[in-house]
Parts: structure tokens; C-alpha cells; sequence
């Protein structure tokens, strides 16, 4: 099945939920404790604070028949806030396909690079696609401490 990447729309909220959540339950759970889980994707949501924040950050949306699969956005100074796929998708090319269009959209607008602070599970997949690691960081989320890593990727070519 091909995966459709299209603007945010409003009403994707929701769904755009179930995908964090299936990400980080299903595909992170690999390399974080429970706890560290449960602070990042909490069941309980505040579903106006979760809307509002997707309204924000107006990511691009994956489709696979008509599903939303996956969603990844890119700010104007190229700071990638949210990227997920859901675990039913995974290895499957969803990531790549958000990741293309995110790249085409900050060289577009003239960014010159793009930055993440991407999780452990994600770091082989940011380094697929030529990001490398600037800091490993320790965040806290809900008071749980976290590893992750600021990574960055140049989008100005070598002249
Ligand atoms: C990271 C993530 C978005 C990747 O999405 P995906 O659709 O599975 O990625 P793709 O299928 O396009 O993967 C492309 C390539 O990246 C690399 N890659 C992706 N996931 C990988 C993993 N877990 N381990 C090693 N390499 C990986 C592989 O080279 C892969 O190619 P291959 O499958 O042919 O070997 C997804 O795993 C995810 O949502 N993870 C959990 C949430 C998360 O951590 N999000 C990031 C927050 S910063």
C-alpha cells in the first residue's frame, strides 16, 4: 500500500494521538523503562492542550488507504519538533516518506539546516538520513528522567 503525505488538517487531532501513542508504547518501549513511557505518552490527555499543540505545530500527516499512519513536522528555523510513525507501520517507509517531504519543505523555504532532539530508538534512523549527534541530554519529562540526543543535519551543499 503507498503512503500519502498531506497537510495538517483540523479533526486529525485524535488520530494524530493514537499515533504518538502507538509509537512511543509500541516502538519505544525497546529502549525505555515503563516509566519513562507512561511520563513521555501519558493515557491520560488533555485533549484540548494535545489539539492546540498540533494547531502549533501544523505537522505533515502519512495516510496508508485512507489511515493516518504517521506525522512529522518541521518549524521555519528547521527544528523538527514531533516524528512518528505508528508500531502497526513500522520499517515499512512511512518515516522516509515524512522525512523526504520534511526536507523538501526546509529547503524550500531556505533553512539551512534541521535539528531534532530524537530519542534513542530514533537516532539510527536520523543518522540514516545524515543527521549527526551534537549532545547526548538528559531531559526531564513529568519528572522522569530521559536520554536523548540533539542532532542536527546541514542542508547547505559543500561548495
Ligand atoms: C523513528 C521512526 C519515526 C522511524 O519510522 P519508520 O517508518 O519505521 O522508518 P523507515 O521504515 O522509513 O526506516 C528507514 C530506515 O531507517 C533505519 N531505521 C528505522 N528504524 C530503525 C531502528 N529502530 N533501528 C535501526 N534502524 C532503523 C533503517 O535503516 C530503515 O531502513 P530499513 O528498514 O530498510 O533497514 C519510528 O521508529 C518511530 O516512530 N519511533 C518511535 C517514536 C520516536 O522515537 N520518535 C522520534 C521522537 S524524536
Amino acid at each position: 500500500m503507498s503512503v500519502r503525505i498531506r497537510e495538517f488538517r483540523r479533526g486529525d487531532e485524535p488520530a494524530l494521538r493514537e499515533v504518538f501513542s502507538s509509537a512511543i508504547h509500541g516502538t519505544a518501549s525497546a529502549d525505555y523503562t515503563r516509566e519513562q513511557i507512561d511520563a513521555w505518552a501519558p493515557e491520560a490527555v488533555d485533549r484540548e492542550d494535545w489539539a492546540r499543540r498540533m494547531r502549533e505545530i501544523k505537522p505533515f500527516v502519512a495516510e496508508e488507504g485512507g489511515r493516518i499512519v504517521g506525522y512529522a513536522d518541521v518549524q521555519g528555523d528547521g527544528y523538527i519538533d514531533h516524528f512518528y510513525v505508528a508500531a502497526t507501520v513500522a520499517r515499512r517507509g512511512v518515516g522516509s516518506a515524512l522525512m523526504r517531504q520534511i526536507h523538501a519543505t526546509a529547503t524550500a523555504r531556505g533553512a539551512t539546516g534541521l535539528y531534532s532532539h530524537v530519542s534513542i530508538t530514533a537516532r539510527p534512523f536520523f543518522e540514516k538520513w545524515g543527521f549527526h549527534v551534537e549532545a547526548e541530554q538528559r531531559p526531564s519529562v513529568r519528572g522522569v528522567s530521559m536520554t536523548n540526543f540533539r542532532m542536527r543535519k546541514s542542508l547547505l551543499q559543500p561548495s
